[in-house]
């Protein structure tokens, strides 16, 4: 049953052809959406950092076609990633074409041509689906505004990240920044499980420029997919509990935020990351996506974190990479530490500095 706030009907304007570019960023959870229901429903809410430097621009050009061939139900597309055409994108945005056709009738007047790039190296294990599919729903939502002038700014990022979700669940935390919550959960008003929210609360300084360092253990593509993960929490003995604790991790991060209470934030977002992974270790078929690299990073940051008193902490999204989080204040000697003691677990040595950002830009 489509969400009626979201359908686009009649229309004002319509342009023949043109184009709308935007840049939309990753993100990482802090706690994690593992497990949905149907029509990309999250089974609990989750909160996540925007991010600033992994980024994918997208440029979507359209062009009317004529009456006659607007009744298919199909959405004619071409896809062109990093300069070269590529057809294996295609399922995954048709299916997201489909998915939003219900809220965006007006697409079926067009053909579109969707040119995409990533600011990171597609085979850097790093998901581009969250600021992929932001990317992407923001051009519709511009083709959108296009259409409908009286558009509001609050439901354009609203219904953006409503679209985005129906790409990929995460995206649409990728719209905004800094901190992004979606999920419906009882302590954090507006929010809701059909779009991501900033975080409305106060949010210590220490938090603002948080950085996140990237250490990529494992470039390959993952063995078993997210859509997939998510699956195998339908049946899980413990995913009952589980939605609960992502409940009551939210609640504890309120006043984490505003104190700026690191030894805190630490326990949970570390106890986070490892739950995710014990889901997956723990569901049926049980599979593993850490590798042994994976741990024994997990462990060097627990020896430092001991030894150095600096709060450094990590989180793992849906595969082996660890992203390392820290205050700014510590830069300097966290970019050292990885220099000396962690690219030895890196694939090629290599990793990705990022840190907290303000969410998706127009170009
Ligand atoms: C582990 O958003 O990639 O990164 O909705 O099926 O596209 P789909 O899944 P996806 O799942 C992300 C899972 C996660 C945790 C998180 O980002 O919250």
């Amino acid at each position: 049953m489509p969400d009626k706030e979201f359908i686009a009907t009649g229309l004002k304007t319509v342009a023949k052809s043109g184009s709308v570019c935007w840049e939309a960023p990753s993100n990482i959870a802090l706690v994690k959406y593992w497990g949905k229901k149907e029509n990309q429903i999250p089974a609990n809410p989750s909160v996540s950092f925007t991010l600033k430097n992994c980024k994918t621009t997208t440029t979507l050009n359209y062009v009317k076609v004529s009456e006659e061939n607007q009744i298919s139900e199909e959405i004619e597309f071409d896809v062109i990633f990093e300069g070269v055409k590529k057809e294996s994108f295609k399922p995954k945005i048709a299916a997201f074409f489909k998915r939003i056709l219900p809220y965006c009738a007006y697409l079926k007047q067009f053909k579109f041509e969707v040119v995409s790039e990533n600011s990171f190296p597609h085979s850097s294990g790093i998901a581009s689906s969250a600021s992929g599919m932001s990317a992407l729903a923001l051009c519709v939502m511009s083709l959108e505004k296009e259409l409908f002038p009286e558009v509001t700014e609050d439901y354009f990022y609203k219904k953006a990240s409503f679209l985005a979700r129906l790409g990929s669940g995460s995206a649409c935390r990728s719209v905004k920044g800094d901190l992004v919550v979606w999920g419906a959960h009882k302590e954090i008003p507006f929010s809701s499980d059909e779009y991501g929210i900033e975080y409305p609360f106060k949010i210590a300084d220490v938090f603002k420029d948080f950085q996140d360092t990237i250490l990529l253990v494992d470039k390959g593509k993952k063995k078993v997919s997210s859509t997939v993960g998510h699956n195998l929490m339908h049946g899980h003995p413990f995913a009952e509990a589980r939605f609960n604790q992502a409940h009551d991790h939210l609640s504890a991060l309120i006043p984490v935020f505003e104190q700026g209470d690191l030894g805190q934030f630490i326990k949970i977002v570390e106890r986070e990351a490892l739950t995710l992974h014990g889901m997956m270790m723990s569901s049926d078929p049980y599979f593993l996506l850490m590798k042994p690299n994976t741990l024994a990073i997990i462990n060097k940051i627990w020896e430092k974190r001991e030894e150095s008193k600096i709060p450094v902490c990590f989180t793992l999204d849906a595969g082996a990479n660890v992203h390392m989080l820290y205050p700014s204040k510590n830069k300097e000697e966290i970019l050292e530490f990885v220099k000396n003691e962690l690219v030895v677990y890196c694939e090629n040595g290599h990793y990705i500095c990022d840190e907290i950002g303000q969410g998706s830009k127009k170009l």
